[in-house]
């Protein structure tokens, strides 16, 4: 697909900043979300882009952002939280829980409500591009609230996907591995993260998923169907 005009929530940094810088150097106009204004403010300014402080868990501020971005045919749902607490569920506090789901999952959610019936009214082709996680695809045991939120992003694409099947509108899901960003001082360049998402979203694939996990994906499936205890991933 043709990406003329984009959203990106989390775009002040990491990954998302990423996305909006390619975004933009391959010729996108691109609007930018995000909580954090000063950091929203300096990547606008940076890219040519165009800015609406957004907290993606509330659905209002979501609307309004969809309201300032008409034209939109891509939108990246990417912003996200690790949470303070991460270790078993019950080491992290009812606050942790409540607000890593809020932006997580809210964030997606929220999302989706504002812009899908938006597009489909316009019945233009768009793609949505939801940034979930390798942590919601794969279960580590101390992963806090932010595992379990992970998980629920993963059902929440598939949903969108099957419910769009058959509409001009496509859905991707990227699950990276560590990447460095504010959430992670190692992992992968997110530039090259940015460039492996939009070539996804241009062959309309499903899903993004890192060099070296499939397997683990599969042996964690077969669990689930047989019966047999969970293991580590890797
Ligand atoms: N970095 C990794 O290793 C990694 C791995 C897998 C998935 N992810 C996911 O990638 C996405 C982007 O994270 P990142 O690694 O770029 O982290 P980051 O912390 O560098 O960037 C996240 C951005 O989201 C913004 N943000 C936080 N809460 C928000 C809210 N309520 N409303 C709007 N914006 C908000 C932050 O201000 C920040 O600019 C997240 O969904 C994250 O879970 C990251």
């Amino acid at each position: 697909m043709n990406i003329t005009n984009a959203v990106v929530t989390g775009a002040a940094g990491g990954i998302g900043r990423a996305l909006a810088a390619r975004l933009r150097s391959d010729g996108a106009r691109v609007v930018l979300a995000d909580v954090n204004e000063a950091a929203l403010a300096e990547a606008a300014a940076e890219l040519g882009a165009e800015a609406v402080r957004t907290d993606v868990s509330d659905a209002g501020q979501m609307d309004a952002l969809a309201a300032a971005a008409p034209d939109v045919d891509l939108v990246c749902l990417n912003a996200g939280i690790v949470g303070r607490d991460l270790g078993a569920p019950w080491e992290v506090s009812p606050q942790d829980w409540d607000r890593v789901f809020a932006v997580n999952v809210g964030g997606v959610v929220n999302g989706l409500r504002a812009f899908v019936p938006r597009l489909l009214s316009s019945g233009r082709p768009a793609h949505i591009l939801i940034t979930a996680s390798l942590a919601g695809l794969v279960t580590f045991p101390t992963g806090g609230a932010y595992a379990a939120s992970k998980h629920a992003v993963v059902a929440v694409a598939e949903q969108a996907a099957l419910s769009l099947a058959g509409t001009p509108i496509g859905v991707t899901m990227l699950c990276p591995a560590l990447v460095r960003t504010g959430m992670s001082p190692d992992g992968e360049d997110p530039a090259d993260l940015a460039e492996q998402a939009l070539a996804a979203v241009r062959a309309g694939a499903f899903t993004v998923v890192p060099d070296g996990w499939p397997a683990a994906i599969t042996r964690r499936a077969h669990w689930l169907a047989t019966g047999a205890p969970p293991e580590m991933p890797f």
